[in-house]
């Protein structure tokens, strides 16, 4: 069975309003909806914003769901120019950019004590989202790129070159980084799916109301698709 999150109500409530035979159950405050969409077992919830959030979220799926696979659904800030608002970004990896452990001789971004950089998502899973999209969403770009994540609303093109040189991420956000670290902590293949809502530079206030529902439509009609020829 997939968990599927999204970090606000807009993100996910196609997904919810798809659900047939929905049972709500509220852990830590957060609403999982379990049943069927296209005709497959599926965890619909609202993580909240932020790392902490996004953490807890996958820990519940992962402990009370046994979820098969994790993937994050959502927006972010595109830190390419090439991916414009509206396109797509599938995770290849995802990293934490608010990790800063240099002092003790760690590469910035990495946790201590843990053997990985990154947190790899899974290749089926990138592979079934590609194909999906190109076939849902054909007139946009697909891209795949690390995520990088922070409990920050990247704004401003000093912190977005910041984010470039340093982590070489195609796009950055919120949530991602952590749930993929819990995934990879349960060994649990995770995929994060960002559509972009924004550039993460000075413009990005501005955008993102502007672009937030295009954005989360393209993501949806994915993740719709996604979970219709998903098998565990
Ligand atoms: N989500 C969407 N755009 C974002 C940005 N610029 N920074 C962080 N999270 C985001």
């Amino acid at each position: 069975m997939l968990g599927i999150i999204g970090a606000m109500d807009e993100e996910v409530a196609r997904l919810k309003e798809q659900m047939e035979d929905a049972q709500v159950q509220t852990w830590a405050g957060m609403e999982f909806y379990r049943g069927r969409i296209n005709g497959k077992e599926a965890v619909v919830v609202r993580s909240g914003i932020g790392k902490v959030n996004a953490a807890v979220c996958a820990q519940i799926l992962a402990d009370r769901y046994e979820v098969s696979a994790i993937v994050n659904t959502g927006i972010a800030g595109s830190l390419d120019g090439k991916i414009d608002i509206g396109d797509i970004v599938l995770s290849t990896d995802a990293l934490q950019h608010d990790m800063d452990a240099t002092n003790f001789g760690y590469t910035l971004g990495q946790i201590p004590r843990m053997e990985v950089l990154s947190f790899q998502a899974d290749r089926r899973l990138l592979e079934l989202a590609r194909a999906c999209c190109k076939e849902v969403n054909p007139d946009i770009h697909v891209y795949e790129g690390r995520v990088v994540s922070g409990d920050q609303f990247v704004s401003s093109q000093e912190k977005k070159e910041w984010l470039i040189r340093n982590f070489k991420g195609s796009c950055t956000e919120m949530e991602g980084a952590a749930i993929a670290q819990a995934a990879y902590l349960n060994e649990i293949p995770f995929l994060i799916i960002r559509a972009i809502s924004d550039k993460a530079d000075n413009s990005a206030t501005m955008d993102y109301p502007a672009f937030e529902a295009q954005a989360i439509d393209h993501s949806v009609n994915l993740m719709l698709e996604m979970i219709r020829r998903y098998e565990a």
